[in-house]
């Protein structure tokens, strides 16, 4: 937009070159002087220069920061961006499609594999490719995979060609001689009973287990077992409204006095409760032969969750222990474990290590066992895994083979991406021919296979 126009010349020069005809609109044209010498004009500059002037001030700012912020306005750094960011988006977009098909193919490797393995047919390789496949792989699959792969072998897709090769094992339970045998700790316990919450209080204190016990205590619902329960430490966190029995039990007398004591004070009313002394390996035998009294005998073989809190480091048999938990489950249960082992680090395992005689003595446990073992061992399925303090306190949520996991368990990539998406798909088709309204969807429990 043009202003008006201040000219400035002699008097003499007024009808000069041009005349008197010299007209103000005229002078509006572009030019800052008039043809005759010594007549300048100076003129308004407009919106679009004014802001040049400024960028090329601020280009020359001493701040870094204005001096940046004009190089982002200046046209070539919009041009320059504009060609990085559609090279940029073409390279994702590559980057994209290459991954799709990396996981396609994985997809198809693990269906491959796990259609075998149904049959029965997959061998030691295909069950390690299962795992690692799945993200699952615990130290001793590693090792094991790492072996397998430098076998003589053709790069090709045939996994049968390590049929027949079964390789040594290298678990870290069996081979660390720092993991100390198993023992029956029955004896240990029941002279450690007395003064066993004052010993462990401090600690727990110290590392907040309080917070870890209370997300234990809160899966409980229904019929509940708590396996080697001590003296009770997790009582303050139970909400018994969830619950309709609960059975304690351990194996040292003096440790479940201490708990039955305390609930009884606690929970005068509740009826249900049953308080059995007993061994985690013989669990299934004691279920059935009615030791746990005070239950009704229709719901006492089975529960609804069975928790245990730092048990498997002190149990003659753990992998058996947690094998009979899961015939003890009914069908959509959880076994929900608070426990501690080996940590994430090897500087912490190497602690634990050298200090493994020593805890032994003092609070009769292992607390260097390598714990993803003897889950793998029981053959539980893992639905959660979450470990803290380092890794070395495990918090496990555990399901029955072959259970399905809940919506709420299903992670956000499992829920919209996974295969669990194809298993979907087909719940609804047969849904749709079934005429079930269920089936796949809104209930919180997917259908049982
Ligand atoms: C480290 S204490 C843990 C106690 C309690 N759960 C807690 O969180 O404080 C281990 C407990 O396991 C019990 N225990 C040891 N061997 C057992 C077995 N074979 N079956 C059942 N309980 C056992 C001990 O008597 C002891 O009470």
């Amino acid at each position: 937009m043009l202003r008006r126009l201040i000219i400035q010349r002699p008097c003499w020069k007024r009808t000069g070159y041009f005349g008197s005809a010299v007209q103000p609109s005229l002078v509006r044209l572009r030019s800052t002087y008039l043809s005759q010498p010594g007549a300048k004009v100076t003129r308004i500059k407009t919106e679009e220069e004014l802001a040049q002037e400024r960028l090329e001030e601020q280009l020359k700012s001493e701040s870094r920061f204005i001096r940046w912020g004009a190089i982002a306005r200046t046209e070539k750094f919009t041009k320059g961006m504009t060609k990085y960011l559609i090279g940029a988006y073409i390279i994702f977009l590559i980057y994209g499609l290459y991954f799709m098909r990396k996981m396609y193919a994985k997809e198809k490797e693990l269906e491959r594999l796990e259609a075998k393995r149904k049959e029965g047919q997959a061998n030691e390789y295909e069950e390690l490719r299962i795992k690692e496949l799945r993200g699952k792989m615990r130290n001793r699959d590693k090792l094991q995979l790492a072996k397998y792969r430098a076998l003589p072998h053709n790069e090709n897709e045939d996994t049968s060609q390590f049929d027949g090769i079964t390789l040594e094992k290298n678990d870290e339970n069996i081979t660390n001689r720092k993991i100390l045998p198993a023992r029956d700790t029955t004896d240990f316990y029941d002279f450690k009973a007395a003064e066993y919450d004052e010993g462990v209080n401090f600690e727990e204190k110290a590392i907040f287990m309080g917070s870890r016990r209370k997300w234990l205590m809160k899966h409980c619902q229904g019929d509940i077992l708590e396996v080697a329960c001590g003296t009770g430490r997790n009582l303050k966190y139970v909400d018994l409204s969830k619950v309709n029995s609960i059975t304690f039990m351990d194996a040292s007398e003096k440790m479940m006095e201490l708990t039955h004591n305390k609930f009884r004070a606690e929970f005068p009313n509740f009826k249900k409760a049953a308080f059995v002394v007993g061994k985690a390996e013989n669990l299934v035998d004691l279920a059935a032969s009615g030791d746990g009294q005070g239950v009704d005998p229709e719901t006492r073989v089975k529960y609804d969750t069975i928790v245990e809190a730092f048990g498997l480091c002190s149990l003659e048999n753990p992998v058996k222990s947690l094998q009979n938990f899961e015939k003890l489950l009914k069908p959509g249960g959880r076994i929900v474990l608070l426990e501690h082992g080996r940590g994430t680090y090897d500087f912490v395992n190497k602690i634990l290590d050298d200090r493994a005689e020593k805890r032994l003595e003092t609070w009769g446990c292992r607390w260097n066992l390598d714990l993803g073992e003897i889950l793998d061992d029981s053959g539980l399925e893992i639905v959660e895994e979450n470990r803290t303090h380092l890794g070395t306190t495990w918090c496990i949520v555990a399901k029955r083979k072959g259970d399905l996991k809940k919506n709420s368990e299903l992670g956000f990539v499992e829920k919209y991406f996974g295969s669990s998406i194809k298993s979907k798909i087909e719940a609804y088709e047969t849904a749709g021919k079934s005429g079930s309204p269920k089936a796949g969807g809104d209930s919180d429990e997917l259908p049982r296979k």
